[in-house]
């Protein structure tokens, strides 16, 4: 049931190195960022339904293949899934989006909740939830859980770089959930850094540290 796509493309590949590099400065970063998601975004979209409708080209009627069902629904969870979001919107425009924010409680360790909003229709609705780094999971997973218990039964995660722990930890949460990004890392640090990773996604788009 769980699936795990690596988007090896040359040019995913290509910006990849160049966000990865620690000189490169934010404003290139996020650009990157945005031209990267477009490649992720026609993966994690590929096995979309289609439908037909009838138009009429300037030489004759034909039916057309349009997309079915109702608009997807783009989760980002905040705040790094911003940078995925963007892109994503650029190129599925009428796709409707929710937001998920959780923070790290220093003493339990575990992710908590701090703003859900979401689309209505979540049990109709392709969702596709965001967030650049796949780590630990913890978060991910988190998000998941929330958004199944808001209804939805359709979910696919989209990231930028996934370690081997995090790719794990939703394997064994949500193996119905596939997973796709531009790269399968190494590992983890002591910290919970992805490695050779970005190092933190969030500050590296907003300039922050
Ligand atoms: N989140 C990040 O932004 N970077 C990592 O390497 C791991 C989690």
């Amino acid at each position: 049931m769980h699936r795990l796509t690596v988007v090896d493309h040359p040019l995913a590949q290509h910006k990849l190195s160049l966000m990865r590099g620690a000189e490169t400065p934010s404003n290139q970063f996020r650009r990157l960022l945005r031209e990267i998601s477009h490649l992720l975004a026609y993966e994690v979209t590929r096995d979309l339904a289609i439908t037909t409708e009838t138009i009429t080209t300037p030489l004759t009627d034909m039916d057309a293949p349009f997309l079915a069902g109702k608009k997807l629904a783009l989760i980002s969870i905040l705040r790094a899934g911003n940078g995925l979001l963007e892109g994503v919107l650029d190129l599925i425009p009428s796709a409707r989006v929710g937001f998920v924010g959780l923070y790290r409680d220093e003493e339990t360790l575990k992710p908590v909740q701090y703003y859900f909003k979401v689309p209505d229709n979540l049990p109709e609705r392709r969702v596709i939830a965001l967030d650049p780094m796949l780590a630990t999971g913890n978060s991910s997973v988190t998000a998941i859980n929330l958004l199944k218990e808001a209804g939805a039964k359709d979910i696919k995660f989209l990231c930028l770089l996934a370690a081997p722990e995090g790719v794990a930890h939703m394997k064994e949460a949500h193996p119905d959930v596939e997973i796709v990004t531009a790269t399968l890392d190494s590992h983890l640090n002591e910290l919970g850094y992805i490695v050779p990773g970005l190092g933190d996604a969030g500050d590296r788009m907003f300039g922050t540290r």
